[in-house]
């Protein structure tokens, strides 16, 4: 299965790690257990960023705990086992919740609650995550 072999990263502040992803002020940074991230991923920790165990994101995505552009800040928070689409923003204070699914390109300004799919610009939640999604969501994590 696909974290077989799964072990922590080498990060370098503000350098492409081995999996082309960066993160700046790395201090600020939690990153969880069997998370993957995807290429070309950019995360901004000032004020605090933390992944959560078997979190999935897509490659292209943005992790803003400080958005200099409209000066927001905060912590970013993404639960365990969320899943975040290729392309998607996540703004200053944001927390996605345990096993939610945002979709690709998604502005995510507001916290996502647990369980569910959210999609869109700005994201807004779509529907509950079904009995069989969160079912694969459990076969995954045991295997
Ligand atoms: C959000 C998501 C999880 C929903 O999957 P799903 O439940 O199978 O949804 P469907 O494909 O049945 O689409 C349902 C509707 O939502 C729309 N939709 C789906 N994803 C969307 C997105 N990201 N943004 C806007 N609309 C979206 C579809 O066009 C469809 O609209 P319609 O009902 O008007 O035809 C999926 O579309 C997605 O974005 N996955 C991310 C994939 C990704 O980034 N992979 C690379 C990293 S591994």
């Amino acid at each position: 299965m696909r974290f077989a072999d799964w072990k922590y990263p080498d990060m370098e502040e503000g350098k492409v790690n081995p999996y082309n992803w960066v993160v700046q002020h790395l201090k600020n940074f939690k990153l969880g257990f069997k998370t993957d991230i995807g290429a070309f991923t950019y995360i901004n920790a000032r004020n605090g960023v933390t992944v959560g165990d078997y979190v999935q994101i897509g490659s292209h995505c943005s992790l803003y705990s400080v958005s200099t552009i409209d000066n927001k800040e905060g912590p970013v928070r993404l639960e365990r086992n969320c899943r975040i689409g290729s392309h998607s923003v996540i703004m200053p204070g944001v927390t996605i919740g345990k096993n939610s699914r945002i979709g690709a390109f998604s502005f995510v300004t507001t916290d996502i609650p647990e369980n569910v799919v959210a999609f869109g610009i700005p994201a807004r939640v779509i529907r509950p995550l079904l009995a069989e999604e969160i079912g694969s969501v459990i076969e995954e994590e045991s295997t």
